[in-house]
């Protein structure tokens, strides 16, 4: 009973919410480097060039910025460019993650540092030896680098001169930058996945496509369907004792009723997730999905070998997010609120935080039942958390019981799922593990580390580390192999 003695127990991060240093030692730009600071009434805003080369503002942003270059605006604040400075601080950070007795330690690499535009021929020596120190530093201690290969930061000159996925040509830079790191971390790096929240990648922001429509979108996903495959089978070849998984948001979802719409309603909300598991998973396009291919006029333009590469590039592992579930209703008066990725409908029987995500942490344990059931493959919990404001006391504590009573119960949840349901279960790094900068808004006041970065939400002040006090509650769960939780 109980979690495996090699359970991977660790935290969470991405090149693009930690590292900063955006233009050091050769790094590219990427679309992310466009998002500037908002918070959770004032959406992020993004500069971007259209495929005229006009560079705009999207969405709620009227006017062009005066002065605008390339992406980058002028008395603009983007918090990618400084994130926790990561860059200069791995050493510390990595021995902190140590101290708390981390296994496994899952990051991105940015495509942009190895190959800064991202189909050069030749990489970014600068890029490749910062990783290298980074994984050195992790094996020091023990730590197993799950590396994400892909964490939302499209090439920004893939975007700008190839449409981003839309176009073919990308799968080969893709599959060119997959093979350099392989083969340069093949004795360092034994645990992999493709593309971060495969099923949320939708807009240029994080695929460098310039239209939203359904014909673009699915012909681009179609392409990265194919990168993650080709990325697999290469792992498989080049480093033949490692795991290569994939990595959705997983969000269980609810019928609001037991009024049968509600759950035809529910089926098809939950195949939003599925299509994409089905794919990686299983290795092939999922009638529902074709259906509805037929009924939009999607048509895909495939090679003939696409869907063969498509079944022999099936991965390992799911790799997942988990932070709230939703619910699934016909009746659309019924209020909303908003979560990862996702403007749900909101349970009635449940609470929500401070950003209005839904807290369900038996919704874990369905998340995991459900995908084992249906793929009975290894699952691993690469992301799970709150995001909250915490206070940093003149003394340099922070007493953070409200995440420690989230990771409790979220523990709790996950070990039924092993223990009760049977569920394969690789692992644990919960998102943030060090505060980082918020994807979806941009802040660093929504945190959900260990440890506290001393960074506010203009990327100002001393950058210095300080330890929560749910760094010693976690270091005495991992130390007990989950046994130890409250
Ligand atoms: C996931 C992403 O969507 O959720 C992370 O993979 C992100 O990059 C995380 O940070 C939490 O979302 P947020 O918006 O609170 O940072």
């Amino acid at each position: 009973m109980g979690f495996k003695t090699d359970f991977l127990w660790g935290g969470a991060t991405a090149a693009n919410q930690i590292e900063g240093a955006f233009d050091r030692d050769g790094r590219g730009l990427t679309t992310m480097d466009t998002l500037t600071v908002g918070d959770k009434d004032r959406p992020r805003q993004i500069t971007f060039k259209t495929l005229e080369g006009e560079v705009k503002h999207a969405e709620r942003l009227a006017a062009v910025p005066e002065g605008a270059v390339g992406h980058i605006a002028p008395d603009v604040f983007y918090p990618s460019h400084t994130g926790i400075n990561f860059y200069d601080h791995y050493k510390e950070d990595i021995k902190l993650f140590a101290e708390m007795g981390f296994k496994a330690y899952r990051m991105s690499i940015a495509w942009t540092r190895i190959f800064p535009n991202g189909n050069e021929t030749e990489p970014n020596e600068a890029g490749l030896a910062f990783y290298d120190a980074v994984f050195d530093e992790c094996l020091k201690y023990g730590i197993e680098p799950v590396v994400t290969l892909c964490h939302f930061d499209t090439p920004l000159y893939l975007a700008d001169h190839y449409d981003g996925w839309s176009s073919r040509d990308v799968i080969g830079f893709f599959t060119h930058y997959c093979e350099t790191v392989f083969k340069r971390y093949k004795d360092k790096v034994k645990y992999w996945m493709t593309f971060n929240e495969i099923n949320v990648l939708r807009s240029w922001l994080q695929i460098g496509i310039h239209q939203n429509d359904d014909q673009t979108k699915f012909q681009a996903l179609h392409h990265v369907f194919l990168a993650s495959a080709k990325a697999v089978q290469l792992c498989h070849q080049i480093i033949p004792d490692a795991m290569i998984g994939n990595m959705v948001m997983y969000a269980p979802s609810y019928a609001m009723t037991a009024k049968p719409e509600d759950v035809l309603e529910n089926i098809a909300y939950k195949r939003q997730v599925e299509f994409y598991l089905d794919i990686q998973v299983k290795g092939y396009y999922p009638a529902y999905k074709l259906k509805e291919f037929e009924r939009k006029g999607v048509q895909i333009a495939m090679e003939e070998r696409d869907l063969d590469c498509l079944a022999s590039g099936t991965v390992d592992f799911i790799g997942f997010s988990y932070y709230m579930s939703t619910m699934s209703t016909t009746d659309t008066s019924v209020p909303k609120t908003p979560g990862n990725n996702v403007l749900s409908y909101k349970n009635p029987n449940l609470e929500v935080s401070e950003w209005g995500w839904t807290l369900d942490p038996l919704g874990l344990r369905i998340a995991l039942s459900e995908m084992y059931d249906r793929y009975h493959v290894p699952l691993f919990i690469v992301e799970n958390g709150l995001g909250a404001i915490d206070t940093l006391e003149a003394d340099g504590t922070v007493t953070d019981d409200y995440r420690i009573d989230y990771l409790h119960t979220h523990i709790k949840a996950m070990k039924d799922a092993v223990d009760l349901d049977g569920v394969d279960l690789m692992g644990y790094t919960p998102w943030g593990c060090i505060d980082l900068v918020a994807w979806s808004t941009g802040e660093m006041k929504k945190r959900y580390g260990f440890i506290y970065v001393d960074v506010d939400d203009r990327g100002q002040r001393s950058f210095k580390r300080y330890k929560k006090k749910s760094f010693d509650w976690y270091q005495a769960v991992i130390a007990s192999n989950g046994e130890t939780i409250t």
